[in-house]
């Protein structure tokens, strides 16, 4: 008997049936925590902002350049429509997809959340190894991390997990989601 599509079965799945879906700012670590998690869960991994830049040719940054943000998060917002529509995954959404109210809603209704907080001290050391943020490209990027923390952290924390991504080994983070996820599951089971 082959088992009824996602999208045709009555009612939200059952959380241990669901993907994960990782949300938080850029810097806390949701492609590196999502890699290890997939492996761990036995689960296909996924990254949003790599979807994007597959499909486009071009690397976030060009994306932005040439199409603008507006753009980008459109193409975000099909992506992740497109993936959780799919099979059971492990989901590392771009640090402004959970902004998007249709998106956050489709996350709540199809998957299980978990937000991976992180300090400034820890975000800023994490994004200054690598200068492929256009949010950072221009201005103070510590004033404007600042910034999206102030806006962004009230909706992060409607995640139906949240993580302390420490400066850690991240083996040790992953536990945590694997823990978090383990109690959210149970507590959800009939
Ligand atoms: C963005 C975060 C980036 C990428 C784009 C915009 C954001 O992803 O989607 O640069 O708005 O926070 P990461 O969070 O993976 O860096």
């Amino acid at each position: 008997m082959s088992a009824t599509p996602a999208s045709l079965s009555e009612g939200p799945l059952p959380a241990r049936e669901r993907s994960i879906v990782l949300v938080g700012l850029m810097g806390s670590g949701k492609s590196t925590i999502g890699r290890r998690l997939a492996s761990a869960l036995g689960l296909p991994f996924h990254d949003a902002d790599v979807e994007i830049e597959t499909a486009a040719g071009c690397s976030v940054s060009e994306f932005f350049e040439k199409y603008g943000e507006p753009a980008f998060r459109a193409g975000e917002r099909r992506v992740i429509a497109r993936l959780l529509d799919g099979p059971r995954h492990v989901l590392a959404t771009g640090g402004g997809a959970f902004m998007d109210a249709e998106t956050r809603a489709l996350i709540r209704a199809k998957a299980v959340s978990v937000w991976l907080r992180a300090d400034l001290d820890v975000l800023m050391a994490r994004v200054s190894r690598r200068n492929t943020r256009p949010l950072l490209a221009k201005g103070n990027p510590r004033e404007t991390m600042e910034r999206l923390m102030r806006e962004r952290y009230p909706l992060y924390a409607e995640a139906d997990i949240t993580i302390e991504s420490i400066d850690g080994p991240h083996d040790q983070v992953v536990r945590q989601v694997l823990g978090a996820l383990e109690s959210f599951i149970a507590k959800d089971a009939p």
